[in-house]
């Protein structure tokens, strides 16, 4: 299958590339020519050393959507809409996969566990604490708002969105996960189960419509300040039943 990843160059594009480059075939996008090729090579390089004949090469995204089968959005929620007003020209039948995640950092204040104390205002900032949060975009998910901008007829799935990117580009790391994945169109959401299956160990659940996106979504903000508070790094989620 030819996967055409959007953003390819950055932290989580870099892991799908060297997972799903070990069996299909990647065209690393980019804003910029050169970054592309020079990432789809440094990709390539990874693979090879491992004794995989990796089919992986960089292209500018519009091109990278023209000639993929599936594209993945691996962009920031920010960018998307003009990514996706540059490739929406080249879009007519691929399946089109979004892993957007909007969420920003937040402060807060925690009060220490010697009771009600008056912090001082000099103080205050001691007391301070750093936390993520999910921004719920106007069409209600990151998805949605995809789904409103995409031609008609293009299939979107939303998944993938709470795998940390430094665990997904370490091959040595087995990621024991389950990805929720959301969408309405069975032909395509079967499709994205099975490149979930080509990642060893990991597990595709059916979350439902993509209407239910935002429920996946904010579960990455959820997991990075479990992990922050616990000393925990890049946690992913499994259901266990
Ligand atoms: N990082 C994670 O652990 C993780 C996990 C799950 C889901 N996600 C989601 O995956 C998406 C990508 O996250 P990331 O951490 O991989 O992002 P990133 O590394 O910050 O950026 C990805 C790529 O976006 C491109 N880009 C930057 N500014 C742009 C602009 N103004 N217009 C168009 N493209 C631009 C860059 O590629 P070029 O400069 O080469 O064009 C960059 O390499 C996000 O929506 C995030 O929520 C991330």
């Amino acid at each position: 299958m030819k996967i055409g990843i959007i953003g390819g160059t950055g932290s989580i594009g870099k892991g799908f590339a060297l997972r799903w480059g070990q069996k299909h075939e990647i065209i690393v996008g980019s804003r910029d020519q050169k970054r592309a090729e020079d990432k789809a090579a440094e990709y390539k390089q990874i693979l090879n050393d491992r004794g995989f004949d990796a089919d992986i090469r960089g292209a500018v995204n519009r091109e990278a959507a023209l000639e993929a089968e599936v594209v993945v959005l691996a962009v920031k929620y920010s960018k998307v809409a003009s990514i996706i007003e540059q490739i929406k020209p080249v879009l007519e039948n691929q399946i089109v996969i979004s892993v957007i995640v909007p969420m920003e950092k937040d402060r807060c204040t925690i009060i220490p566990d010697s009771g009600s104390i008056e912090i001082e205002a000099t103080s205050r900032e001691d007391y301070m604490a750093d936390y993520f949060c999910y921004t719920t975009p106007p069409a209600g998910s990151a998805a949605q708002e995809v789904a409103s901008m995409l031609p008609e007829g293009i299939e979107l799935v939303s998944a993938f969105h709470n795998v940390p990117a430094a665990k997904l580009s370490n091959l040595d790391i087995s990621l024991d996960y389950d990805i929720g994945v959301c969408g309405n169109y069975m032909h395509s959401k079967n499709i994205v189960f099975d490149l979930v299956k080509d990642i060893p160990n990991m597990r595709p659940v059916d979350v439902g419509p993509i209407e239910t996106s935002s429920m996946v979504e904010s579960l990455t903000p959820l997991v990075i300040n479990i992990a922050i508070r616990n000393q925990k790094k890049d946690i992913g989620i499994k259901f266990v039943d």
